[in-house]
């Protein structure tokens, strides 16, 4: 059989799946059929965390008994609290994230009447509450009780952040942006999640190191390089000189390209508006024209377009989250995508192992260590 070759494995058919579709003819992209657009503009959070993980959407009664089922889960076990206490406070809030989810698989592990599913549901519920729970008590000495009764992820994480109900344009601006961020088939994070559960592990390991594999720079941690790639400049015509700059010296600027999207990032388009009504609202005229301008220097130089990163990270900035919390965020919002996958992969699993292209030396006999030069 010939033996295909390709680096960092682009265009490579690596498995099946029935959760999503990325970049096909016609569609940007579809979670289980349903457009991106329409999810965005019409579904909630917990509806597309409902569709992902059950494969359809909610009736009116099942929403309404999700949210439910998602409140009591919002609450942290007290030796989890403990162990986030003793986390150093300039920790980066991913280990926070990573350790948290490893730290939970040991106290509630997998089995002994906890299935896959009411893991997933009690990751969905909770992720939010172990960053804030980290950063509270970091912050500010509070031992914050992290059940509240707002019924959305969004509204839950905002408030527990600030310390009060969120407007409902932060809200809906970040649930819209927890959809966006929900799936994305074959990413390096879910193929992480998808090779882990391939050799039979429990649920948590998958998704420890699929949270590894997200925080790096060319994956989740983008969004927080692009927020600190904008605030460097003052106005747009100093952005620019500041693209051209990186653009001269063949440097990446953060938020921008795509391994699978080459014209557009269908996500990008829609996070840009609710960024717009955020800076619009709060009275931000530097933020907004600054990423404006790197994406039109950007587009005119490059040819490169904004991937869901880079607008994302000005919709956060003003809703008031710190910037070492966005790729956080995004694990809030992915572990449904990353959940959906570790099921489906264990529903029809084959190990993933692929073959290497060896490079290294020629065979070559062994030099015994005390006929060894020095
Ligand atoms: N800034 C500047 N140049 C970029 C770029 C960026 N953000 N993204 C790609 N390029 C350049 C590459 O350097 C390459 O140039 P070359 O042909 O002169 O070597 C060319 O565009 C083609 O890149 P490509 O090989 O198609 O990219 P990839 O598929 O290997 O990588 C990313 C895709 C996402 C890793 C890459 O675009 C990137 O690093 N982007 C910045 C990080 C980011 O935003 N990640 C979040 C992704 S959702």
């Amino acid at each position: 059989m010939a033996q295909e070759k390709s680096a960092g494995l682009a265009g490579v058919i690596a498995g099946h799946t029935g959760i999503s579709t990325v970049g096909k003819e016609g569609v940007g992209l579809t979670y289980r059929g349903y457009s991106i657009e329409d999810l965005a503009e019409q579904a909630c959070f917990e509806e597309v965390a409902f569709l992902l993980l059950r494969d359809r959407l909610p009736s009116q009664q099942e929403l309404d008994d999700y949210k439910a089922q998602l409140r009591p889960l919002r609450a942290l076990p007290d030796d989890l609290k403990v162990i986030l206490e003793r986390l150093p406070a300039d920790a980066h809030p991913m280990d926070v994230m990573r350790t948290g989810c490893s730290a939970l698989g040991s106290l509630e592990p997998e089995g002994r009447g906890r299935d896959a599913s009411a893991i997933a549901h009690r990751l969905v519920a909770c992720f939010g509450s172990i960053l804030l729970y980290w950063h509270r008590f970091h912050a500010r000495g509070d031992r914050l009780e992290t059940g509240t009764d707002d019924e959305s992820t969004a509204g839950h994480f905002l408030y527990l952040l600030h310390g009060k109900k969120p407007d409902e344009l932060s809200r809906r601006a970040l649930d819209v942006a927890l959809i966006l961020y929900a799936e994305h088939e074959f990413n390096a994070s879910t193929f992480t999640a998808r090779t882990i559960a391939s050799t039979l592990p429990d649920f948590y390991s998958a998704v420890t190191g699929a949270i590894g594999a997200l925080r790096g720079p060319l994956h989740g941690g983008a969004n927080e390089a692009a927020m600190e790639f904008i605030q460097r400049f003052a106005s747009p015509d100093e952005a620019e000189r500041g693209v051209m700059e990186l653009v001269a010296q063949k440097q990446l600027v953060m938020g921008f390209g795509h391994r699978v999207y080459r014209v557009s990032d269908p996500r990008s388009g829609i996070i840009k508006r609710w960024s717009k009504r955020l800076a619009e609202a709060s009275g931000d005229t530097r933020l907004y024209p600054i990423s404006e301008r790197i994406e039109q220097v950007m587009w005119r130089e490059k040819k490169l377009f904004p991937n869901l990163d880079f607008y994302s990270a000005t919709a956060f900035h003003l809703c008031g989250i710190p910037t070492a919390m966005f790729t956080p965020l995004f694990v809030v919002s992915r572990i449904t995508g990353w959940a959906a996958h570790i099921m489906e992969q264990r529903a029809d699993n084959r190990l993933i192992r692929p073959s290497a292209d060896y490079v290294g030396p020629a065979p070559r006999p062994f030099v015994p260590i005390f006929q060894r030069r020095a």
